[in-house]
């Protein structure tokens, strides 16, 4: 079993203070900063892009997971490895190959992921499950901080899961959206190890970070 990890969603922090906001993180033992990318065109909501990453990654220490929610992706990969991506994720339905898209991000010696929405079905990745480093299974649908996690997406957890154990395969499995200190159990029960939490982490027990990042991991 895959040691739990923390990836902290900067959607949730104070964007005035961003540099201290990923600095508090680290202090408070995430394992690595979930960086929410979107352009207002594959989600409704536009955020920050690679100029943002490369400023915060001077202040940070530990690894940016990069999820980005961007179409057409292909084109923009270079430029967030660039930036200081250490992982990049993308989604399926906004590159025209998504076999040759986790080529080029490999290409950059960086970790891929594909991201599954609520709606996307398994077999959109099955084919590439042995080429990717982690799988990234939202629960909730792409764009928003603070939306209600969907139990539902639960069920193809456990289907990555059973997959991953029947073939020895070593992927990530990581949940996005709505975890908070109720559903994370049963997110980790499913077969997730890495946990996304931005409103939870930046907004429960008055924002202590350290404990709420300690209670995601040890529920
Ligand atoms: C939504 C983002 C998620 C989200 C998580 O499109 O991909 O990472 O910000 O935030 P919470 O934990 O508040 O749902
Ligand atoms: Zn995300």
């Amino acid at each position: 079993m895959k040691k739990i990890q923390i990836s902290p969603s900067i959607l949730s922090a104070d964007f005035s203070q961003l540099g201290n906001e990923i600095k508090r993180l680290e202090e408070g033992g995430a394992d690595m900063i979930h960086v929410d990318v979107m352009d207002g065109h594959f989600v409704p909501n536009l955020t920050i892009g690679p100029p943002v990453i490369k400023a915060l990654k001077k202040h940070c220490s530990i690894k940016f997971d990069v999820h980005l929610m961007i179409s057409p992706v292909h084109k923009y990969i270079e430029v967030y490895a660039d930036a200081g991506a250490d992982i990049i994720t993308i989604h399926p339905e906004a590159t025209e190959n998504l076999g040759e898209s986790i080529l080029k991000i490999k290409s950059l010696n960086k970790k891929v992921g594909v991201s599954l929405n609520p709606d996307s079905k398994l077999n959109l990745i099955t084919n590439y499950l042995e080429k990717i480093d982690l799988v990234l299974i939202m629960s909730v649908n792409p764009g928003f901080g603070g939306q209600k996690f969907m139990p539902e997406v639960l069920s193809k957890v456990r289907q990555l899961n059973e997959i991953k154990s029947n073939k020895n395969m070593n992927f990530d499995i990581e949940i996005d959206g709505g975890i908070n200190f109720d559903n994370c159990q049963s997110a980790i029960e499913a077969g997730a190890n890495i946990l996304v939490s931005g409103t939870t982490i930046f907004k429960s027990n008055n924002g202590d970070i350290k404990k709420n990042i300690n209670l995601l991991k040890l529920k």
